[in-house]
């Protein structure tokens, strides 16, 4: 089960129609998904039509925290064979407040997971608030795969900074990091500003921008205010293209690839250490950055299965290959770039 959380504390910059487009068209793709609404405005219960549900995230949360038994499957709709939904309401932003303190306020979906049997859903996608509060955070954690959508804006990409940074906090409780992809959405080809604003996220996100694109669309608009998806509201539109396009890059990539996990001992005193690879062209940006741990950092990043790749060690500017892996080969002036097979 991969469980992927939609966030950006920007707001307005697509995470509800991704996540909600995105969940219909894996189903599409006959994969078992369960997409939770963990955002108060509660716009992806809306957008699919149950906002007069009778059970919801903050009835469960309820239950959790009175310590009372649950099935997580009584507080879903169905909408279709594949995919299941657990509604959200206004109130869910209330608990939040009341839980201050409680340990428990961390823990809340990790205890809904645990109640999932596996292979019950083969994708759980969260749709999270534009903050980085205790819903964000309960997401972020359990999450293997963040995928950030942004718009083309300063300050969507802003969000995108400050959401590693509380990944980075985050990873350091938890001793790990998810794997942090970039969406653009609300795209527009013609305009000249889209066009170089693109450019410019290639160069940020590197390899972790997702090669799909979605596109600005009138019919995604207008489908979350009938309480449809896309795909059932304009089956033929680019709305619906781009989303069954961005499904299926996502389950090739999970298919496709196997999370490696790169450590490094000691440097304790380091400011900031990168993995360069041929997997990101020798570049060093935010997503090659390590995390630092008690014992010194780590990295896990999913590569391609099957194939072999160089790699080292960036310990503030100054190159090294990785000498607890034996594996390793000279480059063309004698230096030693570390190998793994994956
Ligand atoms: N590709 C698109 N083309 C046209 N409109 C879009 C597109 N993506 C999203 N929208 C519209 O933009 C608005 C904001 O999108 P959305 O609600 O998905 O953003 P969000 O990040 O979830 O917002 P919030 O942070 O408030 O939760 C909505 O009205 C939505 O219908
Ligand atoms: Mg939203």
């Amino acid at each position: 089960m991969k469980i992927i959380a939609l966030a950006n504390q920007k707001g307005g910059c697509g995470k509800t129609t991704t996540a909600v487009n995105l969940s219909y068209a894996l189903s599409l793709l006959e994969k078992k998904v369960l997409l939770i609404d963990a955002d108060p405005q509660h716009h992806t219960t809306t957008a699919l039509g149950y906002t007069n549900a009778k059970h919801t995230l903050l009835d469960l949360f309820d239950r959790i925290t009175k310590n009372e038994a649950f099935a997580p499957k009584d507080f879903m709709q169905h909408r279709n064979v594949f995919l299941s939904v657990i509604p959200s309401e206004f109130e869910l932003g209330a608990i939040e407040a009341e839980l201050s303190g409680n340990t428990i306020a961390l823990e809340l979906l990790e205890r809904i997971f645990i109640k999932l049997a596996p292979g019950e859903y083969d994708y759980v996608i969260i749709d999270c608030p534009p903050n980085l509060g205790f819903l964000t955070l309960n997401a972020l954690k359990n999450a293997q795969m963040v995928i950030t959508p942004f718009d083309a804006g300063i300050f969507a990409l802003m969000g995108t900074d400050n959401l590693k940074k509380i990944l980075n906090m985050l990873s350091d409780v938890t001793q790990k990091m998810p794997e942090v992809r970039a969406l653009l959405t609300m795209f527009d080809a013609r305009s000249n500003f889209s066009r170089s604003f693109l450019e410019t996220a290639k160069g940020k996100f590197g390899e972790k921008l997702f090669a799909s694109i979605i596109r600005n669309n009138a019919h995604l608009r207008e489908s979350a205010s009938c309480a449809r998806t896309i795909f059932e509201h304009a089956p033929k539109s680019n709305g619906a293209h781009d989303y069954a396009q961005f499904a299926a890059e996502l389950v090739n990539f999970f298919e496709r690839t196997c999370d490696i996990e790169f450590t490094l001992n000691g440097y304790a005193e380091a400011r900031e250490v990168f993995v360069a690879g041929d997997f990101s062209d020798w570049q060093l940006n935010e997503t090659m950055k390590m995390t630092r741990t008690d014992t010194g950092w780590r990295l896990s990043m999913p590569l391609e299965k099957g194939k072999s790749y160089k790699y080292k060690f960036v310990i503030d500017d100054f190159w090294v290959a990785d000498n607890q892996n034996p594996d390793f080969e000279l480059d063309s002036i004698g230096f030693k770039n570390s190998l793994v097979n994956v």
